[in-house]
């Protein structure tokens, strides 16, 4: 069995890492990465590739940055050749970036089946181009692997078969808990933030990227003002996307002393600092699940979720994006504190396996 595993972006590569890693045991597939190339600095993307130990990709489509048609159609381009040469019996695309709807419209058109891990997540606002990017990529899939019960029930609502649809769990929760035992190991020693971590409980990690969220100037004030305002109580540490950063220093946005900007960081890092953070907020999807696995609270910079569960398991909160809506979340967190919550089904460290034993099974050989 031959597959091709794509990742291109940021929230790929801590997908694609378990379920690489788990091919390993089974000496009768062979897999071969794809990189994109969609994200392209060191941190946003080697940096990911050294912490989650994912190999060199045996291809890299170097596409870079561009509008949506521009770098949709340079994937494709690229990908469509990768594809003839290959000619693999499955291509597996993860998520919802730009990177898994070209590969996925490539491969199908070239008879290839498509296996989508992270499939059936809808947030039902097409004024996102990632649900765009789900639901195009679910309308030709193969192989539907779904993170959490909405996924299955939105899948069968749009008249998905049965039998293709895998709830498996969340290989994004394999990788992190393989990540917290390698940290548990080391304990943190030698990362270049350890220096930096105020005593655990005791602060606040914010991620902020989201297009709606970032680049309409009065929207970004208006969430900073709650930012501010919260970092009267903590300090934050604010690791910033460079969408972010480039929208903060062309506005010129200022943002209080209390809270600490950083450039983006490694996978490792990162969740050495908001794993001990008293909260998180963020506008991340992957932030969202990975906080509910762990137990840690967040909230929401968007109006909806595509991932329901984080919600109903109670450590996320929707905080809307406003200055008022996100104080008026922060207020209800912080009344909740000492809470304990629920971790979703199947988020048990063996989604990939599951994957895998489904492939071995169903593909046609
Ligand atoms: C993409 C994904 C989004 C994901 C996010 C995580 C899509 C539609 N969006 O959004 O779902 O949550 O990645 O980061 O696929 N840039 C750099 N260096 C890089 C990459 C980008 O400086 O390595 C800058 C470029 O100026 C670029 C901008 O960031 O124009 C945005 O990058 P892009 O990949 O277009 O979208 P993201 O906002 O990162």
């Amino acid at each position: 069995m031959k597959v091709l595993i794509i990742a291109g972006a940021r929230p790929n590569f801590m997908k694609i890492a378990p379920v690489f890693r788990a091919a390993l045991q089974y000496p009768e597939i062979e897999c071969k990465l794809v990189h994109t190339g969609q994200h392209y600095d060191r941190e946003m993307s080697q940096a990911f590739f050294e912490d989650l130990e994912i190999p060199a990709p045996d291809f890299h489509l170097d596409v870079g940055s561009g509008s949506h048609a521009i770098q949709t159609a340079k994937i494709m381009v690229a990908f469509e050749q990768v594809c003839l040469q290959e000619a693999p019996n499955l291509v597996m695309v993860v998520g919802d970036v730009n990177s898994t709807l070209a590969c996925s419209l490539v491969a199908k058109k070239l008879q290839i089946a498509v296996a989508h891990v992270e499939a059936g997540l809808r947030s039902f606002d097409l004024s996102m181009p990632e649900e765009i990017n789900r639901m195009v990529t679910d309308a030709i899939t193969d192989f539907y692997f779904v993170t959490e019960e909405s996924g299955v029930k939105n899948l069968l609502r749009e008249g998905k078969p049965e039998d293709r649809i895998h709830f498996v769990g969340n290989v994004m929760v394999d990788n992190l808990l393989h990540q917290v035992r390698k940290l548990e190991k080391g304990g943190g020693a030698g990362l270049s933030v350890s220096r930096i971590k105020p005593e655990a409980g005791d602060y606040i990690f914010l991620t902020l990227h989201r297009p709606s969220n970032v680049d309409e100037p009065a929207k970004l004030l208006d969430i900073a003002g709650a930012l501010n305002d919260i970092s009267t109580e903590k300090p934050i540490l604010f690791p910033v996307h460079p969408r972010t950063n480039k929208m903060l220093s062309e506005h010129t946005i200022e943002l209080s002393d209390g809270i600490r900007l950083l450039p983006p960081l490694g996978f490792l890092d990162a969740l050495y600092l908001w794993k001990d953070a008293c909260l998180v907020l963020t506008d991340s999807g992957g932030l969202q699940e990975e906080t509910t696995a762990l137990g840690v609270p967040c909230i929401t910079l968007r109006e909806n979720t595509e991932r329901p569960i984080t919600i109903e398991m109670g450590s996320n909160t929707l905080g809307g994006t406003t200055r008022a809506s996100i104080l008026k979340a922060y207020g209800k967190v912080k009344a909740n504190r000492g809470l304990r919550y629920g971790v979703p089904p199947r988020w048990d460290g063996l989604a990939s396996e599951r994957i895998w034993k489904v492939l071995l099974r169903d593909l046609p050989k």
